[in-house]
């Protein structure tokens, strides 16, 4: 049921906020994290030297922003892997390895047999799943599951920010067993979760028409680059990609710094690129690196629709359009930064009367090899 609403995926972007909220509720007493699931794992968890995370598609660029905060928080290298790309090299992993994937669906068949390979191999696997009793979350060793309440539409959105929802909860948690982040420290990201779906709804209040509205000017583009730094570059691939999936554009991905190293040869008058701005009170240093990125291309021809924080004046004079997300520190900017490339992604889709729910050639759970 669409509730009213006139797609799933519709429905689903209206549902962000909860997606986070319900993911979070039950999981934080007093300011610390409690995850039931995990009880029992203490000893696991202070004894693993590395971290793999396994994933496809979206998923896997969930687990790409939470390397950040594992890596800040615990201390434990962290590798963000492609499941079908993992199991055919020959991984170094081991029972100090903590294997984690990451499925909305739980069915998806590259990361199954990923996790498989990996628990034949003697690591331990935790997954990270939206749907209860599901394959992946069966054949692993720990579950952590994402609230996100069934998605319908097969491009996924409140999923993927009850999957960076769940990785923080992990890592804040597997911090506190390792000793790496005192209480103190832990309380005060709990306070920035919890802040997260209320942020998410002023976006969805303030900025969804005048995104949508981008959108319909923007039907004819061809193609659309997503620039994005640190936490920032995973959401722009996730911004690039959700584009393509549903709006059949030709949309890619940038790690910003990677601009001069090829990317920016791409850019002529009038080419679309969205910038992830990171904030300018938090990350300074990175702040300004982007918004040189802007000039770089501005100075080209690029037409600049920066993703930047309210009350971030120095984008201005270099953008031609600036969507707003509210103030939020680095690491939970990806939770907010991602809203309104969904909402683009799906009003340019709307815009060219293409099928949102349901795009061309693609599966909601992809069940083969
Ligand atoms: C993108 C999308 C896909 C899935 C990927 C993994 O919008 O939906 O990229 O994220 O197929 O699916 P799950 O999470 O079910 O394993």
């Amino acid at each position: 049921d669409k509730g009213g609403w006139p797609s799933f995926m519709a429905k689903e972007v209206s549902e962000e906020p909860e997606a986070v909220a319900n993911t979070l509720r039950g999981r934080i007493r007093d300011g610390q994290i409690v995850i039931p699931e995990l009880d029992g794992l203490d000893e696991l968890f202070a004894s693993i030297n590395r971290v793999i995370v396994i994933a496809c598609g979206t998923a896997a660029y969930a687990g790409m922003v939470g390397k950040y905060a594992l890596e800040q928080w615990t201390r434990v290298p962290v590798d963000v892997e492609l499941a079908h790309e993992f199991r055919y090299r020959d991984p170094v992993i081991g029972p100090d390895t903590l294997v984690v994937s990451i499925s909305q669906s739980g069915e998806t068949m590259d990361t199954l047999m990923a996790v498989k390979y990996a628990r034949d191999r003697g690591a331990r696997t935790l997954s990270i799943c939206n749907t209860q009793g599901a394959t992946i979350p069966r054949e692993s060793d720990a579950i952590v599951y994402t609230h996100a309440g069934p998605e319908v539409a097969v491009a996924s959105t409140k999923a993927f920010l009850a999957q960076i929802t769940a990785l923080y909860l992990l890592a804040l948690h597997v911090a506190r067993v390792r000793g790496s982040l005192s209480a103190d420290e832990a309380r005060l990201q709990v306070l920035e979760l919890e802040a997260i779906p209320a942020k998410i709804s002023r976006i969805l209040e303030l900025e969804q028409s005048r995104i949508e509205q981008l959108a319909y000017w923007m039907a004819d583009t061809r193609s659309v680059l997503f620039l994005g730094r640190h936490v920032g570059y995973p959401i722009a691939l996730e911004g690039a990609l959700k584009l393509k999936e549903i709006s059949y554009i030709h949309a890619e991905g940038f790690a910003a710094g990677e601009l001069k190293h090829g990317p920016i040869a791409l850019i002529e008058p009038g080419q679309p690129v969205f910038v992830i701005v990171p904030s300018p009170r938090e990350s300074a240093l990175l702040h300004s690196k982007v918004v040189s990125n802007i000039q770089e291309i501005r100075a080209r021809g690029a037409r600049v629709i920066a993703v930047a924080e309210e009350g971030d004046v120095a984008v201005l004079p270099f953008a031609d359009e600036v969507l707003r997300i509210p103030l939020a520190d680095p690491l939970f900017e990806p939770l907010l930064a991602v809203v309104p490339l969904h909402i683009f992604a799906m009003g340019l889709a709307t815009a060219k009367g293409l099928d949102v729910d349901q795009p061309r050639n693609l599966a909601k759970s992809v069940t083969v090899e």
